[in-house]
């Protein structure tokens, strides 16, 4: 039986999806448990990703990109997430969060210098929200601007932000309300950061559970002098963009989180085909048959969800409340399918000789960033009841 889709696909998507898997397995999985091991990030990727146009499927072609829709973009990104969800997440941030919000709000200039190079893979994109007391809380954020004649000084740390100490371009949300009246999320604004900027400087980098091989990094903004035309859009409205864009990168996430359940299930199904006890296959066991019907149709079931959000995005539906649906149970199934892995795996599946225990550790992120699962349902349950 197949754990592949069962969404019809168009010869494109199935070229892309054949693509995306022959580079994944044959490039990525082989270095995986490696790379977790050293919490080494490789470079090689970024050109890689870049030469296969993998880090602009969705940017029109006039702006460099390859002007694919969403369920094309989420397919590979499945492929490349069953190999390794750290080179996920590079794929994902870079795609859903910087490119979208340039994409959307940039001007021409801002697209020619910034987002044609990152289509090509040229510069990595980063996406810095979060900080250390404004996190679920993100419109509580508290580093400054100020505007200084053709120039704007932001002031703060950023928190948690992948692939910060790689990035060439990060799309950063300031304050641009003024201490003595504060505006909210309406005092938020957004600005294209790079690194050769003067009083920019890459901080700690996060020591994490998972995804080992994606860098997690602060940003420290120390009085750095921000040109004015690096301001994204309106003054004021770097918050709504910020949700919009996370809406697109909910998406992302929850494509990664399919990607590694899918994985974890592949290498239950393979165990259970070799693992002898009492005399027995361990797959005649029905205790074993019934954890692996629950994590097939988990899987089918997160995809399904994921894929329908992704195609009425396509068709220019609104999605809001959808991709934050699809996220959650994308994410929480792969919780779940990881650990019903271990569980499959027995004391192999504690041990890191096996690849099981580092995708129940890279799972577990997913449950947590680019909005938490509590904060899916808030976004849901507003949606429900919102007269
Ligand atoms: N689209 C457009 N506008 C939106 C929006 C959306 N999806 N969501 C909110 N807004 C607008 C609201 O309409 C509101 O506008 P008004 O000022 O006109 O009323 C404004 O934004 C403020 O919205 P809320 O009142 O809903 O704001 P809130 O403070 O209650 O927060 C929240 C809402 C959903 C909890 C939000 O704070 C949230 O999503 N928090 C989680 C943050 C998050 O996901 N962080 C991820 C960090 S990035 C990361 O992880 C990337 C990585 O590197 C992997």
């Amino acid at each position: 039986m197949s754990l592949k889709s069962l969404t019809p696909l168009t010869p494109d998507q199935a070229e892309i999806q054949r693509l995306a898997r022959d580079f994944a397995q044959n490039e990525i999985a082989p270095c995986a448990a490696e790379w977790d091991r050293r919490s080494h990030f490789e470079p090689r990727l970024i050109k890689q990703l870049g030469d296969l146009g993998f880090l602009g499927m969705l940017v029109p072609e006039e702006h460099g990109g390859l002007g694919l829709d969403n369920l094309t973009y989420l397919i590979a990104l499945e492929e490349i997430a069953a190999a390794d969800a750290s080179a996920a997440v590079l794929m994902s941030v870079h795609n859903s969060l910087p490119t979208q919000m340039l994409l959307k709000y940039g001007n021409a200039d801002q697209k020619r210098r910034f987002l044609m190079p990152m289509a090509h893979g040229e510069l990595l994109g980063a996406f810095a929200l979060s900080e250390s007391e404004a996190g679920s809380d993100a419109a509580s954020l508290s580093v400054q601007a100020v505007r200084d004649g053709d120039s704007w000084i932001l002031d703060g740390t950023k928190s948690w932000v992948t692939s910060g100490d790689h990035a060439g371009v990060i799309l950063a949300m300031a304050r641009t309300d003024t201490p003595g009246m504060r505006r909210g999320a309406r005092g938020i604004s957004t600005f294209i950061i790079t690194p050769d900027l003067p009083g920019f400087t890459v901080g700690k980098r996060e020591d994490k559970m998972g995804l080992r091989a994606s860098p997690t990094v602060q940003l420290v903004f120390d009085r750095m002098r921000v040109p004015a035309d690096r301001l994204v859009g309106d003054e004021g409205q770097g918050f709504v963009y910020a949700m919009q864009s996370l809406e697109h990168g909910r998406l992302g996430i929850a494509a990664q989180s399919v990607g590694i359940a899918r994985h974890a299930l592949e290498l239950s199904i393979a165990y259970a085909n070799e693992r002898r006890q009492f005399g027995h296959l361990i797959k005649e066991f029905e205790g074993i048959q019934f954890k692996l019907a629950d994590m097939a149709t988990r899987v089918h079931s997160a995809r399904a969800l994921l894929h329908a959000a992704a195609a009425a995005k396509d068709r220019g539906e609104s999605v809001g409340p959808f991709t934050s649906m699809a996220k959650l149970q994308a994410s929480e199934t792969a919780m779940w399918v990881t650990t019903q892995a271990i569980q499959i795996f027995g004391g192999y599946g504690y041990m890191k000789d096996y690849p099981v225990e580092r995708l129940f550790r890279d799972a577990k992120v997913t449950e947590i960033y680019e909005g938490t699962s509590e904060i899916q349902r808030i976004v849901i349950g507003r949606a429900l009841t919102h007269s």
